[in-house]
């Protein structure tokens, strides 16, 4: 029996900005299961990031409901929150933000030392593929390396989901594919849930389940019967 992860219900985001307000997610519905792979597709301006954000605890719903294994997380206080992100969440974003001036090592060290329950930090560079790599500096690595140190970073301590946001919007194809690679392969390993938002509909076909945003909807959710590879991804 498939597990459920995470529940939203009804979920609405507006936005005022003076005499506007946008409605950046309406009635948002959803249930993700333990060890999925999501891919969210739509539009610019669709409600993507506002739908992954309120997911991860970074923002809240101007109504509705999300649930953490049963647990909403409108009933929980600053602190609360601040150890749900923590502890269950990692969050992987297009432009790596990387410490420039601390190693790829360090860069995932400095997330281990806050969690309580983290992996062996260089295992998980092993894991995305540089392990030899450990010691040197963000500048000295190329993109989909530095996003790679971001996905260790993210996968180190020990999350039980991943939220990616665009993890392969700065990188050419063949570098994006290895990123998606490693994601897949923390995924079915480790058997994270992870979620991954991206413009590029091919990518769609290696997820569980693609989610469709449109205009702030779920405009339709669709199961992969048989994932591909990310290798097999046409571009
Ligand atoms: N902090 C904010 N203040 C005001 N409006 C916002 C804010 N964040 C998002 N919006 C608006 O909400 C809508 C949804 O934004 P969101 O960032 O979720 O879209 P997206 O699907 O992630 O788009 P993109 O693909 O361009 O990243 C947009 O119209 C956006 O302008
Ligand atoms: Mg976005």
């Amino acid at each position: 029996m498939e597990k459920v992860l995470i529940s939203t219900r009804d979920l609405s985001k507006i936005y005022h900005m003076g005499e506007v307000s946008v409605e950046a997610l309406r009635d948002a519905t959803l249930d993700i299961y333990e060890g999925e792979f999501v891919v969210i597709l739509g539009p610019s301006g669709s409600g993507k990031s506002t739908l992954l954000n309120i997911i991860g605890g970074m923002d809240t719903p101007t109504h509705g409901k999300v649930f953490f294994r049963g647990q909403e997380l409108g009933d929980l206080d600053d602190n609360g929150l601040t150890r749900y992100r923590r502890e269950n969440i990692g969050f992987i974003f297009q432009f790596y933000n990387l410490l420039p001036n601390l190693t790829a090592r360090e860069n995932v060290e400095l997330v281990t030392d806050m969690s309580s329950d983290p992996l062996d930090v260089m295992e998980v560079l092993d894991k995305v593929g540089l392990k030899e790599r450990a010691d040197h500096f963000p500048s000295q690595l190329s993109g989909g390396e530095q996003q790679r140190v971001a996905v260790a970073r993210a996968v180190a301590k020990n999350p039980e989901v991943l939220l990616c946001d665009e993890p392969t919007g700065a990188l050419d194809n063949i570098t994006g594919r290895v990123v998606l690679k490693v994601l897949k392969e923390i995924n079915r390993s480790l058997g994270k849930t992870v979620l991954v938002i991206t413009h590029n509909a091919a990518i769609a076909e290696m997820a569980n389940r693609v989610l469709y945003l449109s205009n702030g909807r779920i405009a339709s959710i669709r199961t992969i019967e048989n994932p591909i590879d990310p290798e097999r991804i046409e571009w």
